[in-house]
């Protein structure tokens, strides 16, 4: 089944135009990131031209696909921190990271696209709750779009025809041992995380972690198992926001049968209180992010 197929049936009107816009962006930063200069703002390609950065890029991409969707009343980016206002007579909020994991593109790891389109028309105020839909783009050796609406989570793959081809039905995450523990530096002053931590290590639990968000989540989804933790310290504190990365993939891991929590409570339940807010996260299946609250607690 093709996306706009699935989306006819699974989608409003009105998600579904932004669903599409946002696979025609991907599309178009997955060849980029397959063809462009690696290199630096500012830096020139074989045609003498000035080059973005790869991340610019991805926001300027992600932005412009959005122009003529009428849907859209505000959109922010995590590369700029502020809502912008696409129609004021919209009726959602779209958050974006146009390229999670940038630092990752010049030694060929996966990348990924994080969304989420928020219900209310504004972020600042609300809560993960007032998410209609969220997903990601990752661009690996496949370029693959997961998303959820309101049941499971779905996985699409872009085609040589450009087209996205429906490749899982269901994403369900159910119990196993892999772990991708993240900011492991805390571990120093944060005692709980670093005993967590060795509980994973000492009851033999497969470590799996890419240093990309996206890719991370993306295995724990198709394995259908496996836990991702981000806590901090005083002196390394969280760092993961909570509007651009945390609440969309939150949502989507909880959709997928999985859980998330900030150390007491789940993702969803927080309030935005401003657009750079970051937060701790944990996610994945039930009784991995029950044992992070436990350990955490203590
Ligand atoms: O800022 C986002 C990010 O690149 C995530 O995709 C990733 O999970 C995290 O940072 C990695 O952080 P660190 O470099 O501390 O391992």
């Amino acid at each position: 089944m093709l996306l706009p197929d699935y989306l006819q049936t699974n989608s409003s009107p009105a998600i579904t135009k932004v669903i599409l816009a946002i696979s025609a962006a991907a599309k178009d930063i997955a060849h980029k990131i397959r063809t462009a200069n690696t290199g630096k703002a500012g830096s020139q390609n074989t045609f003498g031209e000035e080059q973005l950065a790869l991340d610019v890029l991805s926001d300027k991409i992600f932005f412009a696909a959005m122009q003529d969707v009428k849907e859209v009343k505000i959109a922010s980016s995590e590369e700029q921190t502020e809502e912008v206002v696409l129609n004021p007579d919209g009726e959602f909020a779209l958050s974006f990271d146009p390229l999670d994991g940038s630092s990752l593109v010049d030694v060929n790891l996966a990348v990924g696209t994080i969304f989420g389109i928020w219900g209310n028309g504004k972020i600042v105020g609300e809560s993960g709750k007032s998410l209609l839909s969220s997903g990601f783009a990752v661009y690996g050796p496949r370029t693959t779009l997961v998303f959820a609406i309101d049941t499971f989570p779905v996985e699409f793959t872009l085609q040589d025809d450009g087209s996205w081809l429906l490749t899982k039905e269901k994403l369900e995450i159910s119990e196993g041992k892999m772990f991708a523990p993240g900011n492991l530096r805390a571990c120093l002053e944060n005692a709980n995380y670093k005993k967590l931590v060795n509980f994973w290590i000492e009851n033999e639990y497969t470590l799996r972690y890419s240093g990309g968000m996206v890719p991370d989540l993306n295995q724990i989804l198709l394995k259908g198992k496996g836990v991702f933790s981000y806590a901090g310290s005083a002196s390394h504190p969280p760092k993961l926001r909570l509007v651009y990365e945390c609440a969309p993939l939150a949502r989507l891991i909880e959709k997928a049968g999985g859980a998330s929590s900030d150390g007491s409570k789940s993702i969803l339940e927080n309030t935005v209180k401003h657009l750079d807010e970051r937060i701790t996260i944990c996610v994945g299946s039930k009784e991995e992010v029950k044992r992070f609250e436990e350990f955490l607690r203590v």
